[in-house]
Parts: structure tokens; C-alpha cells; sequence
């Protein structure tokens, strides 16, 4: 009986699974990075082997965390939308009622030239190319507003299933690629400030909404995106919005009591809070009322 114990412990001992991983983060915003990268930081320190391509990487990385820096490739903000557009005040459109409407929309359109301007740098880039031509285990890949990353791994034929990740919650396209619904008559939009209890109105605002930025991403970045690998790389690639529909698991930013309930499928983790640092020390009684104001 012991010998068999001995045994077994010696079999499990040695058959310790560590994964490699590949994360592809090519957002220029560090706020997004800052939600990966406890996660990314947290694998490594037990014991996988992973590789993450971004635009922030983190400093004293632990053994097998290998860093593929995209610094200089684009110019990077803490925050990349510019929120003085939240200011304007028009008062014709604002009479008309529909000035919060065409803010959302302006807001998003910088987000397309970041990304097709990222994508058309980083199908060049050495260091890219050479981390995509190993194999990986699994891969992560951020979803926000670029699907670049799809394209290249199907180009460079990596076969691990992916895990998109999203630093906020379900962006306006992200729903149709797990099937998850989106019904705008009561799941409002991450762009908007409803809750599920919208009145008329406001489920049409939702609506008009949810069609314009389902096509908008379509066409100002996942069409524009797939010409250019086609053209960097000088052959076709599928649709990219298919190579997204085959994400296995997508890890959302979001807790069901903070941003509301709302459908959801077994592939859809809520992770809301995973970046926190809960070795802290509570908060002093005193200085409670402080941190919370
Ligand atoms: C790093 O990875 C190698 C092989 O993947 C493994 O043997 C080693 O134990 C890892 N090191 C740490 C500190 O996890
Ligand atoms: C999706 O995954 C399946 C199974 O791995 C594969 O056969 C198919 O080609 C993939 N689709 C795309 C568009 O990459």
C-alpha cells in the first residue's frame, strides 16, 4: 500500500501542467492593460510559460514571462478618448434631442483609425512574427476595438484555442461572436447610460445604436483590418468577424450587481475585479469616508 502511494505521488509529482500561453494586447489605452496584467503576471508566477505582446510592458516580470514590447509603434495614453467631447455643448442638436447620439458616435471614430493604424504597423513588425511562429497552448487576446490579432493568427497558422478578454464590459460587437444576446430592449449599450428599465425612447436610442455600431465596427475596422494583412501578407484570410466567432471563452470586466444583470452564456465570465490586489491591508477606519469620496 505504501509503495503504491509512494508511486502515485511520484507519477502525479512529475505531471504538473504548465500551458503556453500567448497574450496579444495591441490597445494603446495603459487603463486596459492595467486589468490584464495582474492575471498575465499571476500565470507566470505559477508556473506557465507565457508571452505577452503590449504596449505596457510590466516591470520586474517574473521567470518564463517573456515580453514583446509594441513601444513605439503607435502613441500610447492612459486614456484614449478624448473626453472634452463630453463637454460640447450644441444647442440645436441638443433642442433636437438627438446631441447625445451623435457624441456616442464621434466619440468611437477615433478608435477606428487607432486600430487600422496599429494593424498596419504591426503586420511589419519582426518581433511579432517571431513570437506567432511558435506553438502556444492557449491564447489570449484582448477584444476591444481591433480583431488585427484574429487575422495574423490565422495567418501564421496557430491552431490553440483563443480566450478574448475585455477590460470593460461586452463592447457593441462582441455579443453576435459567442451568441450571447443583446436585445436592445433591455440590455443597454456599454456606450450608453441606461439600465435595463428604458423607457421607449430610450430602448429606440438603443437600438438605432446598437445596428450603427455593429456596422460601423464591421466596416471602419474589421473590413479594413482584413485588407490589410491581405495585402501585407499577399493572399486572402476568412472573414474576420468568423475567426472571432471562434473564441472558446470570453473573461468581461463586469460584476452582475455593479453593471446590472443581464443574459449570459457559460462562455461569458464575469471576472469584474480579478485586477485588484487583495494582499492590501483593509482601509483604516479613519480615512475610510476619505477614500470613498
Ligand atoms: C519555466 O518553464 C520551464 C519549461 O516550460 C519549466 O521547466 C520551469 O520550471 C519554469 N520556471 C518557473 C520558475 O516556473
Ligand atoms: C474555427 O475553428 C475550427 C476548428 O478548429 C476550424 O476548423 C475553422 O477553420 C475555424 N474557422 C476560422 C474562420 O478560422
Amino acid at each position: 500500500m505504501r509503495t503504491l502511494a509512494i508511486l502515485l505521488v511520484a507519477i502525479f509529482a512529475v505531471n504538473v501542467q504548465s500551458a503556453r500561453i500567448l497574450g496579444l494586447f495591441p490597445h494603446t489605452g495603459k487603463s486596459h492593460q492595467m486589468v490584464f496584467d495582474p492575471l498575465l503576471r499571476t500565470l507566470a508566477e505559477r508556473g506557465h510559460d507565457i508571452t505577452v505582446v503590449s504596449f505596457f510592458p510590466i516591470k520586474n516580470p517574473p521567470a518564463n514571462y517573456t515580453i514583446v514590447s509594441l513601444e513605439g509603434l503607435a502613441a500610447q495614453g492612459v486614456e484614449t478618448i478624448d473626453l472634452s467631447y463630453f463637454d460640447i455643448q450644441n444647442k440645436l442638436l441638443n433642442s433636437l434631442g438627438i446631441e447625445k447620439i451623435i457624441k456616442q458616435i464621434f466619440d468611437f471614430q477615433p478608435l477606428a483609425d487607432m486600430a487600422t493604424a496599429i494593424c498596419s504597423n504591426i503586420v511589419d513588425f519582426v518581433p511579432l512574427a517571431n513570437a506567432m511562429k511558435k506553438s502556444y497552448d492557449v491564447i489570449l487576446v484582448e477584444n476591444f476595438n481591433s480583431d488585427c490579432m484574429l487575422g495574423l493568427i490565422h495567418v501564421y497558422g496557430l491552431k490553440a484555442p483563443y480566450i478574448s478578454l475585455s477590460s470593460s464590459a461586452m463592447m457593441q460587437w462582441s455579443a453576435d461572436r459567442i451568441g450571447v444576446t443583446d436585445n436592445p430592449s433591455y440590455v443597454p449599450l456599454v456606450s450608453s447610460e441606461f439600465t435595463s428599465q428604458m423607457t421607449f425612447l430610450q430602448r429606440l436610442e438603443n437600438t438605432i445604436l446598437n445596428v450603427y455600431y455593429k456596422t460601423w465596427f464591421r466596416y471602419a475596422i474589421q473590413m479594413k483590418e482584413k485588407a490589410i494583412i491581405e495585402k501585407r501578407f499577399g493572399r486572402r484570410i476568412p472573414d474576420l468577424q468568423e475567426i472571432a466567432k471562434n473564441v472558446s471563452v470570453m473573461l468581461v470586466n463586469t460584476f452582475h450587481s455593479l453593471n446590472g444583470v443581464r443574459p449570459l452564456l457559460p462562455g461569458v465570465v464575469e471576472v469584474g475585479g480579478m485586477h485588484l490586489d487583495h494582499s492590501r491591508k483593509p482601509i483604516p477606519h479613519v480615512s475610510k469616508y476619505f477614500v470613498i469620496a
